[in-house]
């Protein structure tokens, strides 16, 4: 599948925002886009050059968003489509990229397509949704909303139950009910698909983060017919939007190349073992040093070989769906997590607030379908005024309570100090973005990372230049055999790493990256 890869992405360091928690200018305790606006020379000065903005669509937030009522309309919370349209021409005035995210799998109970879809006789949207032809059948393999229609059937739902799954087809329908994706429902789901991109992207938006990706077409037990349909909406983009960049979330990165996507995330479900760095028991990033970065290795290169060693795999810090790194990973090894991130081939993404170390807040009550996600949701710490610079509302109107210890991190106080993860952070970006062995499309070579053992060290390289990264998160000395000597350092963080009689020795939590 040959996909236009946009150049932006080959350097992009993206900042997830999460609209509802970033910044209020309406003093409603929620964010909103001019917040955002406000906010765009912070998130250029951290040096990220491309934001994801997750969905900022009219929805009664029963899914924070997730649960669309109407694609062609910004959330009035977040303001109007003008306002959006702003929003991106004022992030391309500062040579930056937005990516909105595009939710294909299901809409919101609330949305017209699913109420039209609820009445009994035949209309337009009739095979807008998956349905069953009675009501005590229920879709194999999925949940369901039934028992609320005048029509017969049950509607399947692809994540909360209301959230109705939209029909793009079965790859081998084997009911009378099940449509295949020829059929015209399927068809006219996937005309309108496009028809919302084409609006967004016409408005100036540079591409999307596309929802469960992987989730379309049903009983498709080996993607192919997600992977054709996501071929098809390739097909349509190099047509009409040729530089349009697609990331999605599937954590499948040989499908989703296929799919004709540039990006993929790897995440935090599946086998990909990305929790094992950053969110178990005893992750490698942690300074106990009981860590065991081998396996996410082993996962890593077999998906890095499946996806032509392309730099499509991102690994993000965290999204508004995972613990805060914060959580379980504290100090100074959170700068060395970083050092290890915005090393990595494809582009890194920063969740808002993980810049400054956001702690995730414990015990909240669950707010618009977050439940355990709501302690990483929590509004931005600005500064030392009301509500940390978030919102000039009262307190108790915040969208989520925020993290009330005496010494949160706040933006504006980790800007002032030099030794503060934000300015590690920026460091670390400006490096990356010197050298193109570090970038995206910088081939990545691993040279130790052996079971339950430190340090990590890989080689990465583009052309002729060649750099290792060592990463050493554990609070011990650390060393592996080696002859490799370096021509120079370019970033170093912690102690020393030295380089003599065959070995490479790095002092407790340590980071460096070196010339060879
Ligand atoms: C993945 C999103 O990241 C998550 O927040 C959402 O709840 C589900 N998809 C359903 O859309």
């Amino acid at each position: 599948m040959s996909t236009n890869q946009p150049e932006w992405l080959d350097n992009a360091v993206f900042y997830e925002i999460y609209p509802q928690s970033f910044c209020d200018t309406n003093g409603d305790g929620i964010g909103d886009f001019n917040g955002i606006i406000s906010k765009l020379d912070y998130i250029k000065e951290l040096g990220c050059n491309a934001i994801w903005l997750n969905p900022c669509f009219a929805s009664p937030f029963g899914d924070a968003g997730y649960d669309v009522s109407d694609y062609y309309s910004a959330a009035p919370r977040y303001g109007t489509n003008e306002d959006l349209k702003r929003l991106f021409e004022e992030v391309h005035n500062r040579d930056m990229h937005v990516l909105l995210d595009l939710v294909p799998g299901h809409t919101s109970v609330e949305h017209k397509w699913f109420k039209e879809s609820l009445k009994a006789e035949h209309n337009e949207f009739t095979d807008r949704y998956v349905w069953t032809d009675s009501i005590w059948e229920e879709p194999q393999g999925m949940g369901c909303i039934r028992g609320i229609s005048d029509r017969d059937g049950s509607c399947a739902v692809n994540f909360f139950s209301h959230q109705p799954a939209l029909n793009y087809g079965f790859y081998k329908p084997d009911r009378p009910w099940q449509q295949s994706m020829d059929d015209e429902g399927p068809k006219a789901t996937l005309e309108e698909l496009k028809n919302i991109m084409r609006f967004w992207l016409g408005m100036g938006c540079d591409g999307f983060r596309v929802d469960m990706a992987g989730s379309l077409v049903k009983h498709d037990e080996d993607s192919k017919g997600t992977i054709a349909l996501w071929q098809n909406v390739r097909e349509f983009l190099d047509n009409e939007f040729p530089s349009a960049a697609m990331v999605s979330e599937w954590g499948e990165p040989d499908k989703s190349i296929q799919g004709g996507f540039h990006m993929d995330f790897l995440l935090h479900f599946g086998p990909s073992h990305y929790n094992d760095l950053f969110r178990c028991e005893e992750p490698f990033f942690s300074d106990r040093g009981k860590g065991d970065v081998s396996e996410f290795v082993a996962k890593y290169k077999e998906n890095y070989e499946k996806s032509e060693r392309k730099g499509l795999i991102c690994i993000p810090s965290g999204n508004h769906d995972m613990d805060r790194l914060a959580r379980s990973i504290h100090g100074d090894n959170l700068k060395i997590a970083f050092a290890f991130l915005l090393s990595m081939p494809g582009a890194p993404f920063i969740y808002y607030g993980d810049e400054i170390g956001m702690r995730y807040v414990e015990n909240l009550v669950s707010v618009e379908g977050g439940y355990g996600r709501t302690g990483s949701r929590s509004p931005m710490q600005w500064d030392s005024s009301t509500n940390a610079g978030f919102s000039s509302a009262p307190k108790e109107k915040l969208y989520i309570p925020q993290d009330e210890s005496a010494d949160r991190p706040t933006a504006e106080a980790q800007l002032a100090d030099k030794n503060s993860l934000y300015n590690e952070i920026k460091k670390l970006i400006t490096i990356r973005q010197k050298h193109a062995a570090l970038q995206s499309k910088g081939e990545i070579e691993f040279v130790y990372a052996e079971k339950n053992a430190y340090p990590l060290a890989y080689i990465r390289s583009a052309g002729d230049e060649k750099l290792l990264v060592v990463i050493n998160p554990a609070d011990r000395e650390v060393s592996f055999d080696s002859n490799i000597m370096p021509k120079e350092s370019i970033y170093s963080f912690g102690g020393t790493v030295s380089f003599a009689d065959g070995k490479v020795t790095v002092s407790p939590k340590s980071a460096g990256y070196y010339k060879i």
